[in-house]
Formats: structure tokens, C-alpha cells, sequence
């Protein structure tokens, strides 16, 4: 057990004193779980070993797992990529700081245990105020993966990396709730056409539009099997799992509120059968469950899919504190935002039914 501190965080007015501090733990080689504007993160001065190694051990993370390197500027960038393709340099001065990661070449400033060995680098410049000044006044890099113990839902509030790393990080910079709920998109710019590795904030269709190219998405980045062909070592783990068994309700469209709510009616009625039960359901359909004497979690509209995925984490926890025995949710339209949704809830279930 080590000695936990909070520390609260103005987003809109940081008390840069505060973030000294908790730069000076960077520093030292401790580990501390900040806010970005997609998940928490536990971060660890990247051009230490030691620190990093620690980061595995209090999230209980597989080694073979590696981690994105923060960045605060393209400086920070050279520094820990060895060769950016020229295409790509134009490209990411136009998405960051942002919800995007991109894997490149690593330079040999980045140790083994970051990439887990890999000779390629996961980067990304986070939007968030706190991170942004976190990464600047430690003056390194911060290797940081969600600031959640391994296989559990990322973190979108200090509540939630409390209940998961009390006891086992330096400090948790509570700054409220994250901004869009979900991991940040990751593509592989190495290969050509890109591949998406990760559904993300950055909807592919704006990141095609922004590369004028094509990215490939492959089964594994809709959150399909296919776990041991998978380019990115992480999708191999299921993840972001409630302890409550969870059934995914996949339809051919969504665009009917009532077709979809029959079907997950159906599901209910036949897998319920003296069971508590809770639906994760949209704001168009919720209200069709009335009188089934089931829970109803609202994630949000269908026409907003970034408040669907904004709930989306925090819902998934809830379900362990609702006393169901079940959870039956809804699918969602494979588009934008809904992309990452679909990833999540695929990789959360214990089962998908496909109606
Ligand atoms: O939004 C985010 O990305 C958050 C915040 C904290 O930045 N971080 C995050 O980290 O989600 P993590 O560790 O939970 O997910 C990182 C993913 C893992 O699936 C890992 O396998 C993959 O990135 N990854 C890291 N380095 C890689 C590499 N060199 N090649 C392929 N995949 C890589
Ligand atoms: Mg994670």
C-alpha cells in the first residue's frame, strides 16, 4: 500500500501551484492519475523504467500491453518518435491536441518496458488543460494507459480511479467528469491505407476526410473475435467489463425506437425468468420498458451519440451497484461515435445476440 493523495482541479481555472506538485511526483518517479479530455489516465515520467513498472503493477496490467506516450508538443514528439512520415507530420498539426493516437517508429529514448518491446510507439497530445500542464511542468513525456484496474471499465470521474488504485498511486487529480467518456481513437499510420486499431472521439469517416485517404477498419476495431490475428496487443483482453453478465442486442438498423425495444423485450422475457434485470437503453426507447419491472439505465439520444458515450463507462459501473443479476442492452448504429460504442459494449458483454 502506498500513501494516496486528492488533489481537486479547477479545469476552467488550474491551479498551476497544484500541478507543480504533482509534477514534482512525475518527477520522482510516481505515479499519478490525471484527467484527459477521454478517460483518466495513470501516468508515469516515460523515460523511466522504474515508474513505469509500477504503473503495470497497480493496475495489475498483462507487460505485454504497451502504453500511449503523452506528449505537450511536437518537440516532445521528435523526441520520442524516430521518423514521422512527412504526410502524417500535416496531418496531426491539424488533429492535435485531440482524442487521436497514432502508432510510429519509437526512438530509443522510449524503454522496452512502454512498448513492451515493440519497435513502434503509441503518441498522443491530449486537449485536456490538466494534462497538457502536467506534461509541461514534468518537462518529460508521461506513459499513461486508463487509470483503471486491467480489464475493468476506463475511468471518466476521480470516483472511479478511487475505487480501483486507492492504495496504489502517488495521487489522483480530481478535475471532474472527462469530457467524451470514451478512449481516444488509435490508428497504425505505418501502413498504407492506415488501419484504425481503436474506435475513438475522432469518428474514422472525419479522420479519412482529414488524411484525404482511406483507414481500414478491421473486424477487431467493431469489437468482432478475430482477438488473436489483432494488431494492437490490447484488443486481445476482454475489457471494460461490469461483473453483472451483460447481453448485447444487435438488430440490422436502429432507426425504429419500437423495433428495437420489442426485441429487447423478447430478450427479457426469455433470459429474465426470475432474475433482477437491468436494460442500458436509449432516450427513444426507455420510455416503450414501462411496466416490465426491469431497471432502465438511460445512456442518451440516438441522434447524440457522443452523450451515449459520455455515459457509457459510468453506466457499465453502475450496473455492479444496481443488485440485477442481468443486463440486456440495446445496440447502436455502427456511425460516428457510435463506432466506439459498439467496440465497447461488444467488448464488455458476456454474450451478443444478433436478432
Ligand atoms: O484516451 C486514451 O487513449 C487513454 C488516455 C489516458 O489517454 N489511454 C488509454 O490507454 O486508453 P490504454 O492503455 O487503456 O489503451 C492503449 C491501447 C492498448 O490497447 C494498447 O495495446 C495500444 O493502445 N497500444 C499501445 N502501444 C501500441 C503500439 N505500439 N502498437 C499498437 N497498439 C498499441
Ligand atoms: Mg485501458
Amino acid at each position: 500500500m502506498v500513501e494516496t493523495r486528492i488533489i481537486k482541479v479547477d479545469p476552467l481555472n488550474v491551479d498551476e501551484d497544484a500541478l507543480r506538485l504533482c509534477a514534482s511526483v512525475i518527477r520522482r518517479g510516481g505515479l499519478v492519475a490525471f484527467p484527459t479530455e477521454t478517460v483518466y489516465g495513470l501516468g508515469a515520467d516515460a523515460y523511466n523504467p522504474r515508474a513505469v513498472r509500477r504503473i503495470f503493477e497497480a493496475k495489475q496490467r498483462p507487460a505485454d500491453n504497451p502504453l500511449i506516450v503523452h506528449i505537450a508538443s511536437f518537440d516532445q514528439l521528435y523526441e520520442v518518435a524516430a521518423e514521422i512520415p512527412k504526410r502524417i507530420e500535416g496531418f496531426l498539426r491539424r488533429v492535435w491536441p485531440g482524442p487521436l493516437t497514432v502508432i510510429l517508429r519509437r526512438s530509443d529514448r522510449v524503454p522496452d518496458v512502454v512498448t513492451a518491446g515493440l519497435d513502434t510507439v503509441a503518441v498522443r497530445m491530449p486537449a485536456h488543460p490538466v494534462a497538457q500542464k502536467l506534461i509541461e511542468f514534468s518537462g518529460v513525456p508521461i506513459a499513461a494507459p486508463s487509470a483503471n484496474l486491467s480489464g475493468r471499465p476506463s475511468p471518466t470521474t476521480a470516483q472511479h480511479v478511487i475505487e480501483d488504485l486507492w492504495g496504489r498511486v502517488d495521487v489522483i487529480i480530481d478535475a471532474g467528469e472527462t469530457i467524451f467518456g470514451v478512449e481516444s481513437t488509435i490508428i497504425d499510420v505505418l501502413t498504407d491505407p492506415p488501419v484504425l486499431l481503436r474506435p475513438g472521439p475522432y469518428p474514422v469517416e472525419k479522420l479519412r476526410e482529414l488524411l484525404g485517404k482511406d483507414i481500414v477498419v478491421p473486424g477487431f476495431a467493431r469489437g468482432l473475435g478475430e482477438a488473436e490475428k489483432a494488431l494492437s496487443p490490447g484488443v486481445k483482453y476482454r475489457h471494460y467489463a461490469p461483473r453483472t453478465p451483460l447481453i448485447l442486442v444487435e438488430l440490422e438498423g436502429y432507426g425504429d425506437p419500437k423495433r428495437v425495444a420489442d426485441a429487447v423485450r423478447m430478450v427479457v422475457e426469455a433470459e429474465g425468468r426470475g432474475r433482477r434485470v437491468a436494460i442500458l437503453a436509449s432516450e427513444e426507447t426507455a420510455p416503450l420498458y414501462r411496466g416490465l419491472g426491469v431497471r432502465v439505465v438511460v445512456l442518451g439520444p440516438r441522434r447524440d451519440m457522443y452523450r451515449v458515450a459520455r455515459n457509457l463507462f459510468k453506466a457499465l459501473r453502475e450496473l455492479d451497484t444496481m443488485g440485477v443479476d442481468l443486463a440486456v442492452a440495446e445496440g447502436f448504429e455502427e456511425r460516428g461515435l457510435g463506432l466506439a460504442v459498439m467496440n465497447r459494449l461488444r467488448k464488455a458483454s458476456t454474450r451478443i445476440l444478433r436478432l
